[in-house]
């Protein structure tokens, strides 16, 4: 490796508020069947509200809210969504009110992420609609942002998946946190594999890469596993949104760019939609309890998971390479109806 540049202060001046508490572990695997080494980076370990990857957007999210002065937080998900759960969370925990625009009808029972919802105070406003109907959901969002604006609450709306380039910013800072941790384990990864749907974790690690690359540091590429249709056809544009966040860092070395080819999205984990179960997933997640006690979902990152060991089988990693996972979170929808795969 040639000379590193020195990256303190690359976030100074951007608004953040602490929510994880600390950097979370990068765990050696097994090896798997084909020889090559797995790592997981435990990001459902982000600790607020349960932890997920959205943890990391929400810390420059709602630093951008709170240095705007917001109220209320409004934003918008699948009926099980994560980013919706981690919302409410760090709502409470900043003291804002939390609105949150859900796919399906009120149940007549909570359970896994809408409990955690509403045990966090968050009002939830169901629409109806299907989960992937996603342009209909942010309708929905708009007319309830534009209510609390009406209403006095200064709201921060945040999109689906939270997927803005201020949140990317969080994954460009959790890039950084794992090229760390490789170099202090001595490991030349091959890949960095995550679950993907609504892009915004992607921009931030491909932008957290080319810093890392233009900084001498480990700066393995990342692959996508995308499990929502939209992402699979390249929306959002994921090198665009990168740049954007890039640009939001007066502080990062010159020269410093996202291209197209470094976006590299695998969509045939997917199967027949967003939330449609895989076989493949199901084992996949079988897998991880059975051979790391690691919870996934059937979701997020069970799908993403089983992009891992299909590519792997497929002869794409092998003896002497080590891959990263990145587990992203997604536990508590294990704890809603069909959550986990028929044992
Ligand atoms: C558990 C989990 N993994 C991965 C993702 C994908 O992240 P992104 O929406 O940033 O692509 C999500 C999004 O909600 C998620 O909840």
């Amino acid at each position: 490796m040639g000379e590193t540049v020195n990256l303190d202060g690359l976030f100074e001046d951007v608004a953040c508020v602490k929510l994880v508490p600390g950097i979370t572990p990068l765990e050696r695997g097994p090896l798997l069947d084909s020889g090559a080494r797995l790592w997981v980076k435990r990001d459902d370990l982000t600790g607020l509200g349960a932890g997920g990857n959205k943890v990391r957007k929400l810390e420059f999210l709602c630093g951008a809210a709170v240095a705007a002065g917001a109220k209320s937080l409004v934003t918008v998900g699948a009926g099980q969504s994560n980013h919706c759960r981690m919302t409410a969370a760090a709502g409470a925990l900043l003291g804002l009110e939390v609105h949150l625009v859900l796919s399906g009808e009120r149940p007549g029972h909570l359970e896994g992420n809408q409990l955690l919802d509403a045990l966090f105070g968050a009002q939830m406003h169901f629409t109806g609609e299907p989960d992937h109907h996603w342009g209909a959901l942010e309708i929905v969002r708009e007319s309830v942002t534009d209510g609390l604006v009406g209403d006095g609450l200064e709201p921060y709306s945040i999109p689906i998946g939270g997927s803005t380039a201020v949140g990317a910013l969080g994954y460009i800072s959790g890039y950084l946190e794992l090229s760390q941790q490789l170099f202090e384990n001595g490991v030349n990864a091959s890949a960095v594999v995550h679950t993907s749907s609504s892009g915004g974790t992607h921009a931030g690690l491909v932008a957290g890469q080319a810093i890392c690359r233009a900084a001498g540091l480990p700066a393995p590429p990342v692959i996508a596993i995308g499990v929502a249709k939209g992402v699979v056809i390249g929306s959002p544009d994921v090198a665009a949104l990168a740049n954007e966040a890039l640009s939001m860092l007066p502080n990062r070395p010159p020269g410093i760019e996202v291209v197209v080819d470094d976006v590299v999205v695998d969509g045939n984990w997917l199967g027949k939609n967003y939330a449609v179960p895989t076989d493949e997933a199901d084992e996949a997640i079988r897998w991880a309890a059975q051979r790391g006690g690691w919870v996934l979902d059937r979701v997020y990152s069970g799908k993403g998971l089983s992009g891992v060991l299909g590519r792997a089988a497929s002869g794409e990693w092998t003896s002497g390479d080590d891959v990263v996972f990145i587990h992203t979170g997604g536990v508590p929808s294990v704890f809603a109806t069909d959550g986990i795969p028929p044992l």
